[in-house]
């Protein structure tokens, strides 16, 4: 599989009254193509401002873009202006948010609305763009689409609006799809039908998905890789098998402990710790790495080490003595 996206040392912080708030602080990620990458951690870890940096929705000020580079498809997307990042946004990279009302417009018919994003979008006439509408909503499972074209979003329920978030998002042919928790509002029937179509459209187009939950059963459903925030940054990456199965950062390692639904051990419920020991680890000669036991360090002096192809873990890398004298 190629690379699609690769995000590098993103540096992103917001200007407040009482100073400069670091929220994105050097994470780095790549996203294949076809890749579905899950992006899970508490709230405000940093998984909706790094995602919205890609496509720079993010309002300047208050953000500021400190440093990085956001690399998709060999472009480098960071340092572009609103007039050329506007030749991605909603066309090579969608984006789905939890709430589709605040995406769709309440006063014009759904029919309506998938037709204009299909004239302005993608320069098909009207008559074409009506017969794309209906087939979109097929794709999508919408029920008797040309009975529904006539509907305003308030008659839709919450599902039902979320399916035609995907259509519209997909309309374009996107390479990139984020969806920021768009299935948290959702009934479980619901929410797995969402996933489902997502995960169907994900094999079928070959389109690569970021996808931000809170919920590990879904991450367990539909990822393919994870990536693991907190405090603004990425804490360990992994397969969903390496995550599932052998989590080795303790703010992961407390995440599935905190999930009584997808945790093995049976047993009380786990509440997060408010500060998260980092692990220590210590390199050996032979360039792999060792946990030092009975050793746990907090604060900002750790990296990410590769364990191998994208699996990593951020630790705080012990010093030697002599190293820390100098
Ligand atoms: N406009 C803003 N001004 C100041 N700080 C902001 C702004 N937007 C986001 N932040 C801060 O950035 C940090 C990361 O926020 P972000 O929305 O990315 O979290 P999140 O992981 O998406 O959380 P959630 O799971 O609740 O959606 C938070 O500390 C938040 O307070
Ligand atoms: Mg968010």
């Amino acid at each position: 599989m190629s690379r699609l996206l690769e995000v590098e040392n993103l540096q992103i912080s917001f200007e407040t009254f009482f100073g400069e708030v670091q929220a994105v602080r050097g994470v780095s990620f790549g996203v294949d193509k076809g890749e579905l990458v899950a992006i899970v951690g508490e709230s405000g870890s940093g998984k909706t401002v790094t995602t919205s940096a890609i496509v720079k929705l993010l309002p300047e000020p208050p953000a500021l873009y400190k440093n990085g580079k956001i690399v998709f498809d060999g472009v480098d997307l960071l340092p572009m202006k609103e007039k050329e990042i506007r030749k991605y946004r909603g066309k090579e990279i969608s984006m789905i948010f939890q709430d589709p009302m605040t995406s769709l417009n309440p006063t014009m018919k759904i029919g309506a609305q998938i037709i204009e994003g299909l004239v302005k979008g993608q320069g098909v006439d009207k008559k074409e763009a009506y017969d794309r509408a209906i087939e979109i909503l097929e794709l999508v499972s919408v029920p008797e689409p040309e009975k529904r074209m006539k509907q305003y979003p308030h008659e839709f329920s919450g599902g039902m609006r979320q399916r035609v978030m995907i259509a519209l998002a997909m309309i374009g042919n996107p390479k990139l799809l984020i969806a920021d928790e768009p299935t948290t509002a959702l009934d479980v029937t619901t929410q797995d039908k969402v996933l489902e179509l997502i995960k169907r459209l994900q094999q079928n187009s070959n389109t690569s998905v970021i996808f931000i939950t809170h919920d590990l059963g879904v991450v367990a459903e539909i990822a393919d890789r994870v990536l693991v925030m907190y405090n603004g940054q990425i804490v360990e990456t992994g397969s969903v098998y390496d995550i599932f199965d052998n989590p080795l950062h303790p703010y992961t390692i407390g995440l599935m402990k905190a999930n009584p639904n997808v945790s093995r051990d049976s047993g009380e419920l786990y509440a997060l710790p408010d500060v998260v020991p980092h692990p220590v680890y210590k390199e050996k000669e032979d360039g792999t790495y060792e946990l030092c036991e009975g050793k746990e360090h907090i604060g900002d002096d750790t990296e990410i080490i590769e364990l191998g192809k994208d699996r990593s873990l951020r630790v705080h890398l012990e010093k030697e003595e002599t190293e820390l004298k100098e």
